[in-house]
């Protein structure tokens, strides 16, 4: 297993860019399911999660071809079952769902893990796919789902839920007339996904806001679609030029699609504007202590938390951070506390008090984001800091040693 070795303490100053979004690639690259002819895909970031779904469409009946972030998918005869040993690793595979059902009226898909960061459970997916007239059974830890065609409906969410509302929106592509989803999430990647469907012949109007209507349609044809930048990849740099006090060019950086981690970093004491070549981050003296409560989009995204909470650790006065999508996100406070940092976390909230520095340590990344909250950390601690288990940061940030290390850090990756 691979560790990072990062030497803390130097000022981060450049050009960095930011690769395609995971997050939205994940769900576009399942609605190749739908289609009826072949797809390329670019912007497609080289990531284990990226690499474990194009294995699972391969096992589905989608083959597919990964070359230099570009992806040809080729949908052949479909079947239904997606294993128990992929999709343990990868919570998303859930997202396959909606589409097996829309196509063949069949899916078995085993009940996803990914990162341990709650109960994450399926049931507002299932209870929307049944509205639409499939039944489900639960057998052996597999989600078995049978449908005799599926039929428009009308689906108010009890929460908006990305994965949720991804699938739901899929699987109303082919089904017979009109499906209305309500208390949608907005987030970008869930617009993206339209978009990529729109783009094949899908009827949708209404993603980005609450409420999404589609049109069911009979085929969806295969074309070519570039997938959008990652605005979490692109704020945990942000969050790295703050907490290097540093001066950073963020090359492609969704500026409106960040606006809630902008705002916020600049009222901590950031300068950063838009330029034609990409957003500019600049910290050039202490931060000062800010709140923060993650939201559904557009309020603050729970996947910056754990990056945030980082930047406070190091700045001026106290800080709050109140976890409101998941229960059980706070898995990086042990450890930034190993580094020095002062936090106490009561409930879904936790109050930080600004330490003058941190200290490297060994650490444990346990999920996805509480990992770049650590290599954040150890940018800044004075001496080394060891982060341990990172497979959970290479499902989802490319190559993150090599960009940071070409503006001006100092990360090793060693085998264990
Ligand atoms: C997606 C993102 C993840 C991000 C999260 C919230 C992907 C691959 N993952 O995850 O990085 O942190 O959105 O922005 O895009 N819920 C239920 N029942 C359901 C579905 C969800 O109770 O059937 C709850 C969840 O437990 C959670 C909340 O709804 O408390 C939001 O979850 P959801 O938006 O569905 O997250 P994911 O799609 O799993």
């Amino acid at each position: 297993m691979d560790k990072l070795l990062i030497e803390g303490g130097t000022r981060l100053e450049g050009a960095i860019d930011v690769g395609g979004s995971k997050n939205a690639a994940l769900p576009i690259l399942f609605g190749t399911i739908l289609l009826d002819g072949p797809m390329t895909f670019t912007n497609v970031p080289n990531l284990r999660d990226i690499h474990t779904t194009l294995t699972l469409l391969g096992i589905l009946g989608c083959p597919c071809a990964y070359d230099s972030r570009v992806v040809r998918a080729a949908p052949g005869q479909l079947k239904a079952e997606a294993p128990y040993d992929l999709v343990r690793t990868m919570r998303a595979s859930v997202l396959c769902l909606g589409p097996l059902l829309a196509r063949i009226g069949e899916a078995r898909v085993a009940l996803p893990g990914g990162c341990a960061i709650g109960a994450r459970p399926v049931d507002q997916h299932l209870k929307g796919l049944e509205k639409m007239g499939a039944h489900f059974e639960l057998e052996s830890g597999y989600i078995l789902g049978r449908c005799n065609g599926l039929k428009g409906a009308h689906i108010t969410f009890d929460m908006p839920t990305v994965g949720g509302t991804e699938n739901l929106l899929m699987a109303a592509t082919l089904a017979e007339g009109e499906t209305v989803l309500e208390n949608c999430a907005r987030e970008p990647e869930v617009v993206d996904l339209a978009e990529f469907l729109r783009h094949c012949g899908a009827r949708i109007e209404g993603h980005g806001s609450s409420t999404i209507t589609v049109q069911g349609v009979s085929s969806l044809r295969g074309s070519s679609y570039a997938v959008m930048p990652d605005r979490i990849e692109a704020g945990t740099f942000l969050a790295a030029a703050a907490i290097t006090g540093g001066d950073l060019l963020v090359r492609g950086c969704p500026y409106d699609e960040l606006e809630a981690v902008i705002l916020k970093l600049q009222g901590m004491g950031m300068r950063i504007e838009q330029t034609p070549e990409g957003v500019r981050a600049v910290c050039d003296g202490p931060l000062n202590g800010t709140d923060v409560k993650t939201q559904p989009y557009p309020g603050f995204p729970t996947d910056m938390q754990a990056q945030i909470m980082a930047v406070m650790a190091l700045a001026r006065g106290a800080s709050m951070v109140e976890e409101r999508i998941f229960e059980n996100r706070f898995m990086h406070v042990l450890e930034l506390v190993r580094l020095g940092a002062d936090i106490r976390v009561s409930g879904r909230t936790a109050m930080i008090r600004g330490v003058e520095r941190l200290t490297g340590a060994p650490v444990m990344a346990s999920d996805l984001r509480a990992s770049a909250s650590l290599v954040l950390a150890g940018l800044a601690a004075h001496g080394v800091t060891e982060v341990q288990r990172i497979y959970h940061l290479d499902r989802g940030y490319e190559r993150i040693e090599d960009k940071l290390n070409a503006v001006g850090a100092r990360i090793r990756r060693v085998k264990d």
